[in-house]
């Protein structure tokens, strides 16, 4: 009898901050290596909306649409709902159990040590204190992890002081009530992080961010307006690619990179040239995409039914984990 064989599963998550949009660091970042690993592996994709009350708990009303926007954004990128479970973590009620148990198997000291969680404080706005939530952050995420007893995590290297602490917490879990979770491997995406319209690291709250949804135009505008080697003053002076935001795109999306950096850096070719071939490559890259963006904006209902469907096929493995949990911890 032939035995069917299971993949390993894979579980990753991205926060419906702002619009919920994303741009081209999460799809460089993260979403594409996803893409790429659908076949090979068993992928549990996550909206994580209860994360994003950390942050934005005075404009909760905006969370449910910034998460749909975030799952077509998924969708678009090239996610297939026929291979990879897509859903919303608020509508898999584990999490909040697990998030629950494992806040008791974890030292206060771990939590209070994760650089997120400074810098998170830190960027706070208006009335907002730190909550409990926000130093739960990490637990919250170490439970959206260890629910599915996954092969491993295909994130960003920014993920990983949180993975760290996912795999710290499942050591003292297993330690404690016997072996239940496995240890977690990081799947880091290959590509480096993506650059900026002004150079610093592409981030919505910079301001410095090509979205998906943005239009050609949108984008073109963008670009002819970004940051260039600021030393590079005339056409012919030569410029420094390494640290241009423009020639960074070019390296991504122009399949001549290679000549424009060349010239770039003998300075036989200006930065308005660059941003002229940057804004193509970069519009080309994102049609089929964008595309398809535009035909899941027409069809809200069907992105819903695939969250539900995602959110059930979760479920039977969440469910499986936490009679696991429960099992070991001698809860009923
Ligand atoms: N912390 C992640 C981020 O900021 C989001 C996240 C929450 C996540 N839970 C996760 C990522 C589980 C991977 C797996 O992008």
């Amino acid at each position: 009898m032939i035995q069917a064989v299971s993949k390993k599963r894979l579980l990753s998550g991205m926060q419906p901050t702002g619009t919920g949009k994303l741009h081209l660091g999460n799809l460089e970042g993260a979403l594409r290596n996803w893409v790429g690993l659908q076949d090979e592996f068993e992928i549990y994709c996550c909206v994580v909306d209860w994360h994003a009350l950390t942050t934005r708990i005075e404009d909760t009303e905006g969370i449910q649409e910034a998460s749909i926007e975030v799952a077509i954004d998924y969708l678009a990128a090239g996610l297939d709902p026929a291979k990879t479970a897509i859903f919303l973590q608020s509508q898999v009620k584990e999490h909040a159990e697990l998030h629950l148990l494992l806040s008791m198997v974890t030292p206060l000291g771990w939590v209070e040590r994760v650089p997120t969680f400074k810098e998170k404080r830190d960027n706070l706005t208006g009335e907002a204190d730190a909550s409990y939530g926000l130093l739960g952050y990490p637990v919250l995420q170490a439970a959206d992890i260890l629910l599915y007893r996954p092969f491993g995590v295909p994130v960003g290297k920014d993920q990983v002081p949180h993975l760290e602490i996912t795999r710290e917490i499942a050591r003292r879990f297993n330690f404690l009530f016997g072996d239940v979770f496995p240890d977690i491997a990081n799947v880091l995406s290959e590509t480096p992080q993506m650059m900026g319209l002004d150079a610093r690291k592409m981030s919505k709250s910079y301001g410095n961010a090509i979205y998906l949804a943005d239009s050609e135009e949108e984008t073109a505008t963008k670009i002819m307006g970004a940051f260039t080697d600021p030393t590079k003053m005339r056409k012919d002076d030569p410029g420094h690619p390494d640290g241009c935001a423009v020639c960074a795109l070019n390296r991504v999306y122009n399949p001549n990179w290679k000549i424009t950096w060349e010239e770039d850096a003998a300075g036989l070719r200006g930065c308005v040239q660059n941003k002229r071939e940057a804004a193509e490559a970069v519009n080309a890259a994102l049609l089929p995409i964008r595309q398809k963006r535009k035909d899941l904006e027409q069809d809200r209902g069907e992105v819903l039914r695939i969250l539900e469907t995602g959110a059930d096929r979760a479920r039977e493995v969440a469910s499986e984990t936490m009679s696991l949990v429960r099992k070991a911890m001698h809860l009923p």
